[in-house]
């Protein structure tokens, strides 16, 4: 126990994460486990290896606070190819601890106390705390349906003197939803005039099927000059557990990230760096993701077609939502939890995403997964009845 008992919480209505939660039920009942959002399959053995030889090489001690030129490098030279933007590799790009920490300085370095900043719900469970922390007002905006369009004049109707930041992600966790290029210039169009940055949460920007294309903020100019955009090479090589991503934005803006990334890790593993740096030389790897997680979404619909479980199709992530109205109408959380109890299948209820934990009765359910686990979870989801 404490001997400290006088203090106040920083995040006083935190509660253990429902992914904490779902993980320990899923590993107490010897689960299917559809709930972790990261694959249970390996990463590329070439990819280990250049760790590896990075370590052996010598590269062990700090890296540049914004990382390795090399990596930047390659960094730039992606967006230039995809999107048709060119960062400035010195001054723009910053290799971060996972998408996580870019997304932590951006908040950090930008919101004050008593910013508002608009959040999209639903969405990634970092967000509204780190606004906290900084002492910042999440102003919260719902996509609306079981698709999760954005209603763009709501949105606009939420921007006040106090908007500080917006956030964005697409392809969008946990709803599969890519934004289109409409959306992207509403989006641009609502906040010409404004000093409103944006935050743009891409760690999803290679899994992305049936032809649709993923919309960057990086290519649009007017959303560009403001946007801090993050991304993740955990999600797209497989390898969450490295937490290695980054984010590039104007000069300017970068310049106040780099303040908050001096004193918080300096600068993130150097020889996953070097290894990176050499792996991006290889475009196909991640132009490939795409195609890779689409037969895996695919096979994962044709599984389950037989059940009494619906689904409009993710046009990108790996997180496949289905609707199970049909079957009951228990609230989300409860009928996960049963789904893990009484049928060993674990999943995230959508709620837990929501502004005001709207329950339209969908879990999501990770395929990131084998084969094997595909084929076991639709199995089970067969007997839901
Ligand atoms: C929307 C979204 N943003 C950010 C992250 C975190 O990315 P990283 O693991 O690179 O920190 C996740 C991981 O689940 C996510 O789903």
């Amino acid at each position: 126990m404490s001997a400290v008992t006088q203090f106040s919480s920083k995040l006083p209505k935190h509660q253990t994460s429902i992914f904490t939660v779902m993980g320990k039920m899923a590993r107490d009942h010897g689960a299917v486990n559809m709930s972790q959002g990261y694959p249970n399959f390996e990463t590329d053995v070439r990819l280990k290896d250049l760790v590896t030889k990075a370590m052996k090489d010598g590269y062990n001690q700090y890296a540049p606070l914004a990382g390795i030129p090399q990596l930047r490098e390659q960094i730039v030279n992606k967006i230039e190819a995809l999107h048709k933007k060119t960062y400035d590799p010195n001054k723009e790009v910053t290799v971060t601890d996972g998408a996580t920490q870019a997304l932590f300085l951006a908040i950090t370095a930008f919101v004050q106390p008593g910013d508002e900043v608009i959040v999209l719900k639903p969405a990634y469970d970092s967000y509204e705390p780190a606004i906290e922390l900084n002492g910042g007002k999440p102003v919260l905006v719902q996509m609306k349906g079981k698709d999760y369009e954005v209603d763009w004049d709501e949105v606009k109707a939420k921007i006040s003197s106090k908007t500080r930041m917006l956030i964005i992600n697409t392809p969008h966790n946990p709803s599969g939803k890519v934004f289109s290029k409409r959306d992207m210039q509403q989006l641009e169009a609502l906040l010409r005039d404004t000093d409103i940055i944006l935050l743009s949460d891409e760690v999803y920007e290679h899994i992305i099927f049936d032809e649709l294309q993923h919309h960057s903020a990086s290519a649009f100019p007017g959303l560009a000059e403001r946007a801090v955009v993050c991304a993740s090479f955990g999600k797209t090589f497989h390898n969450t557990g490295w937490k290695m991503g980054y984010c590039v934005a104007p000069a300017e803006l970068m310049a106040e990230i780099w303040k908050v990334m001096e004193v918080n890790v300096f600068c993130v593993h150097h020889p996953t760096q070097r290894a990176f740096a050499e792996y991006l030389k290889t475009p196909d790897h991640y132009l490939q993701l795409g195609n890779f997680y689409q037969q895996k979404r695919d096979r994962f619909l044709e599984l389950i077609q037989d059940t009494a479980f619906k689904a409009i199709p993710a046009q990108g992530t790996y997180f496949q939502l289905l609707d199970y109205s049909e079957i009951t109408q228990e609230h989300d959380v409860d009928f996960a939890r049963r789904l893990i109890t009484e049928y060993n299948l674990a999943s995230i209820p959508v709620s837990v995403f929501n502004k005001d934990q709207l329950d339209q009765k969908q879990l999501r359910f990770c395929f990131a997964k084998t084969d094997e686990t595909l084929v076991e979870a639709a199995e089970i989801l067969k007997k839901v009845r």
